[in-house]
């Protein structure tokens, strides 16, 4: 379905962000059709460059990030003649004129994509103002990180909200634009097997695990600032968490759902000074094998000695009649055994067993929903083997692996999350207060970290981080879901 005419003028035009995802998912809505006349791409950055080299740079962008296959030279040579460049200073504010002129007193939907270090976003946001470039239909959009604590959040918050509408504000959560995240509603409100038994009279206990195998990338300076907590779970996680754990929101409208999110993260259990040991594991990479190679550690990357966890183990809890009782066991990591991200529900134990034990264990169910890859959802239940060797159970998934009953590219997150972006819905976005609600739960962990100086435990690259984070599910009698 085509959008109506737009402006999308990208801050960091040249960067990475831009490369790597944004004009790669720009270049597939074109091919796609989704675009009505007259749609304009302006890239905005610091450097001095003519349009014409950074059509240059486009071209090379997508056809580097996007697979030969892909590429349609035609569309790809309509895409590239929509492309202009501004330079732009966002400090001075030189640029903002031409910005301006650039755009002219064009009526179509405006959207500021901010791919810039977020120091910049407020500058931005108010020199937009300043030169009248913020219509009604104007939109800004942000990336994380949002602050590195509540009250950060707040003034880069209160920085953007002075110059834009709430509505008018796109904080993307990336995660959120994956596909099998959205099917996540989709399983949970438009089917009605799961719904009643979605609560803590059949729910034992929910796993959240993303699991990375790359290491720092070329993101030194920003990660080991950030750490797992504020880089993966105060956002990525926590919005995964909202969607498992929120009631049924009254429709999909925007405000609908991020309510419902918003009385999830008001539930989360604070946990502070006490608690931290118990029910938080901070670990740190060592040397190892990742990837079928030898890596460094953590530090040696870095080059110098740092206390930043890169792996992160939290049981959350939930205050809540849905929900208490049932832990949410949360973990996250780079340089871990494998990449896998994914939700694993697990159902209470069947209250009395009629088997005798040649019938082999009845395990607990279990609904794995595969984030990535092979994304995919998977229902494991208890069934008879085979054959007339009497009555031995196994345990067997039934497999809704998306590869399999699909066919087509699967849209990178950011496909999905710009054109939303057009459309103007903000329901796979994230509000102010359910930022500032996130960084409230988060907060205190930090806190709680370095009062205890509670350290990080090493792990070896290629592993599945410190034992402390096994013993921290064992001790309940629970096990970490590994693989199928
Ligand atoms: C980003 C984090 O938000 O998400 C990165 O900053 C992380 O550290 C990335 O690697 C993971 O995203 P994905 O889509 O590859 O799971």
């Amino acid at each position: 379905i085509k959008v109506d005419p737009f402006d999308f003028i990208i801050f960091g035009g040249t960067g990475d962000l831009s490369e790597r995802k944004l004009l790669p998912a720009l270049y597939f809505r074109q091919c796609d059709q989704q675009f009505s006349e007259p749609t304009r791409i302006i890239g905005a950055s610091r450097s001095h460059m003519s349009d014409d080299e950074f059509k240059q740079f486009a071209e090379k962008a997508i056809r580097e990030h996007v697979k030969p296959e892909d590429i349609n030279e035609d569309e790809l040579r309509k895409f590239i003649a929509r492309i202009s460049y501004v330079a732009v200073d966002a400090k001075s504010g030189d640029g903002f004129d031409r910005l301006k002129q650039a755009i002219g007193d064009s009526q179509s939907i405006r959207a500021f994509y901010l791919a810039v270090a977020p120091a910049l976003f407020g500058e931005i946001s108010h020199k937009l103002k300043q030169h009248d470039l913020v219509t009604a239909n104007s939109r800004i959009v942000v990336e994380k990180p949002i602050g590195r604590d509540l009250i950060s959040a707040k003034e880069l918050n209160d920085l953007i909200g002075a110059d834009f509408g709430e509505h008018q504000i796109f904080r993307i959560d990336h995660y959120l634009g994956k596909e099998t995240v959205q099917n996540l509603m989709a399983l949970r409100f438009a089917n009605a097997l799961y719904e009643p038994l979605w609560n803590s009279a059949h729910i034992d206990h929910v796993q959240i695990t993303v699991a990375e195998t790359v290491g720092l990338e070329d993101r030194v300076t920003y990660y080991d600032t950030a750490g797992a907590l504020r880089d993966m779970v105060q956002n990525h996680m926590l919005q995964l968490l909202c969607l498992v754990a929120m009631e049924p929101p009254s429709s999909m409208d925007a405000n609908a759902v991020r309510d419902e999110k918003l009385k999830v993260l008001r539930s989360l259990k604070r946990i502070n000074g006490q608690e931290a040991p118990k029910q938080t594991v901070r670990g740190q990479y060592k040397a190892g094998a990742s990837s079928g190679g030898a890596v460094m550690g953590y530090t040696e990357e870095l080059g110098k000695p740092s206390d930043t966890e890169t792996f992160v183990a939290i049981k959350a809890e939930i205050a809540n009649w849905r929900w208490a009782g049932v832990p949410f066991y949360l973990r996250t990591g780079k340089r871990l055994s494998t990449r896998v991200s994914e939700i694993c529900i697990e159902f209470k134990q069947i209250p009395h067993s009629i088997f005798d034990e040649s019938a082999g264990n009845v395990y607990n169910n279990q609904l794995i929903i595969r984030l990535q890859p092979d994304e995919g959802v998977k229902q494991f239940i208890m069934m008879k083997d085979p054959g007339p060797g009497g009555m031995r159970l196994r345990q067997i998934p039934l497999d809704m692996t998306f590869a399999q009953n699909f066919t087509g590219r699967a849209p990178d997150a950011y496909e999905r999350l710009i054109m939303d972006v057009i459309r103007g819905s903000q329901t796979l976005f994230m509000r102010r207060d359910e930022v500032e609600a996130a960084w409230t739960w988060a907060d205190p962990i930090l806190k709680a970290w370095a009062e205890n100086r509670q350290e990080v435990q090493g792990y070896t690259a290629g592993t599945w981080g410190p034992s402390a984070s096994i013993a921290l599910i064992e001790r309940d009698g629970r096990t970490w879901h590994e693989g199928d």
